[in-house]
């Protein structure tokens, strides 16, 4: 285990454990029960309550071309989504989550950037956003070049907040009209902060991927 876990370092050799961070496909579709079930397990951890997403939901996403999707040694390892709101002006990458064995050695990491590097592909003038509360996504979040903002520089979208209302502290966003609660507000606006080169290159990958 040690070993694999070691290798699970973004910038180490592997050494033992094959760590793929892939786009998922159709033929990942057999990990979507899995991966919500992972997400609500973690969820129910963190008693922060849930954004519901259906079976069909995830494997829309699949389909689409939309997800990312990491396996350490062939066992899935973790998950991540994009999808866009307010006329596809924003983009938010949701749904991260990782297998508990396989935390702390930099697979989020790994697994964010790659989730980033697809939503600049796929929309290359959207605001990339996100809520978090979790230390960890504000970290990655950082060193991927988001700021963190006001809710009001969000997207205004009421689909995207609808996300919102199976967490314990709904009554917080809605008691101040949705311009504060506990989540920290992220944002990467693109006519303002620059793709780090690592995002640069996997860019790159994808676009020759989806040639
Ligand atoms: C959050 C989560 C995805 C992080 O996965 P991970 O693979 O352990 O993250 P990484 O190893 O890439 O860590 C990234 C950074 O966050 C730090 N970090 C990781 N977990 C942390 C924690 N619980 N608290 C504080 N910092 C943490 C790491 O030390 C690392 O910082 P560094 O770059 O300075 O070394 C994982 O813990 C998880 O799946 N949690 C449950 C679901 C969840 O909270 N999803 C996010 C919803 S917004």
């Amino acid at each position: 285990m040690t070993t694999i876990l070691k290798s699970l370092l973004p910038q180490k050799k592997k050494d033992g454990a094959d760590v793929q961070i892939l786009i998922a496909g159709e033929e990942h579709i057999p990990y979507v029960q899995t991966i919500l079930d992972t997400i609500e397990a973690a969820a129910k951890v963190r008693g922060t309550g849930i954004a519901k997403r259906t079976p069909e939901y995830v494997e829309q996403k699949m389909k689409e071309g939309k997800a990312i999707i990491a396996f350490v040694d062939g066992e899935f390892g973790g998950f991540c989504y994009i999808e866009s709101w307010g006329n596809k002006q924003y983009v938010a990458n949701s749904g991260l989550i990782v297998v508990e064995k396989f935390r702390q050695h930099g697979l989020a990491t790994r697994i964010k950037r790659k989730a980033f590097a697809l939503a600049r592909t796929m929309f290359p003038e959207a605001k990339v956003f996100g809520l978090t509360s979790g230390a960890a996504v504000m970290k990655i979040n950082t060193e991927l070049g988001y700021v963190p903002v006001s809710f009001a520089q969000l997207t205004d979208d009421e689909a995207f907040w609808r996300g919102c209302q199976g967490c314990i502290n709904y009554d917080v966003l809605t008691r101040t009209n949705r311009k504060y609660c506990i989540c920290t507000a992220m944002l990467f606006d693109p006519a303002k902060q620059k793709d780090k080169k690592e995002v640069k290159e996997i860019i790159k990958d994808i676009k020759k991927l989806l040639k």
